[in-house]
């Protein structure tokens, strides 16, 4: 709280007052678990690493030489075990997709499945997104960035190692097409209002929501209900879905 603005671009302010950088301020928005690698992650990680992985030291990239063509981009951020990304590049062969996610054992098992389905259209990072945001993915470059039920980090003391920040809406801003949308879920109804309050304060983006349901919209069918929410909605938790638009 109340650091001092590194960048001028980062003057949004949130609920809990400017923020800066969060990459650069070398705040966490995870907490790297040590996990037992079953034998198909560990050959994903292995085998299959070389020709989909992706890492910080490639650079900035080039997304249309990176896939071969120029489609439609989306970056999934904390994939978890990749169920709902490797469904989506499934089902969306005509959209080109990047994950990135600091887990070994989910970005092993995404590169083992994207290996038996014979996907083309994904590559994987293991890295800190904030990084990969910052230093390899060009401006302007993507149509959706969507941010599936991050970490809630529930206790206050704890809140400023949310994902979603005054700053960090300020980078995907400027990662979006002009046109392209952010989109967040999130089980913890604090979190959800804490995105819209963080949101509420950005410069350049539009809720898409309907006045009906604003400040959220009505879960889209496009996105993969996963097992873990199948089975919160079957007990009766909410989600909350937000998606904003880039303008200018
Ligand atoms: C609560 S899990 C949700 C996983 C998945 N989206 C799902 O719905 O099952 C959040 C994930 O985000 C990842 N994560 C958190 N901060 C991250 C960051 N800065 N860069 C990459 N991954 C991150 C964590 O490792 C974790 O796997």
């Amino acid at each position: 709280m109340n650091a001092p603005h590194h960048d001028d671009t980062a003057s949004t302010t949130g609920p809990e007052g400017p923020d800066a950088s969060l990459h650069r301020r070398g705040i966490k928005s995870y907490v790297l678990r040590a996990g037992r690698m079953t034998a198909a992650q560990t050959r994903g990680l292995e085998e299959v690493w070389p020709r989909l992985g992706l890492t910080l030291a490639d650079g900035r990239q080039d997304l249309e030489a990176l896939f071969g063509r120029q489609a439609p981009r989306v970056v999934e951020i904390g994939f978890g075990m990749g169920a709902s990304l490797i469904e989506q590049a499934e089902t969306h062969p005509d959209t080109d997709f990047i994950g990135i996610e600091v887990h070994a054992p989910g970005v092993g098992k995404l590169l083992d499945e994207a290996d038996k389905r014979g996907l083309t259209n994904l590559r994987v990072y293991r890295e800190d997104a904030l990084a990969v945001l910052e230093q390899c993915l060009p401006e302007a470059s993507l149509d959706t960035l969507q941010l599936f039920f991050p970490d809630p980090w529930p206790k206050k003391k704890h809140h400023k190692r949310r994902i979603v920040q005054p700053a960090f809406v300020v980078l995907v801003r400027t990662r979006l097409k002009p046109g392209g949308t952010l989109h967040m879920a999130t089980d913890w109804e604090a979190y959800a209002e804490w995105m819209a309050g963080v949101m509420d304060e950005a410069l350049g983006y539009a809720n898409t929501a309907s006045p009906e349901t604003a400040p959220y919209v009505p879960r889209p069918a496009f996105r993969p209900l996963t097992k873990f929410e199948a089975r919160g909605e079957r007990l009766g938790h909410g989600v909350w879905d937000l998606i904003y638009r880039r303008v200018d």
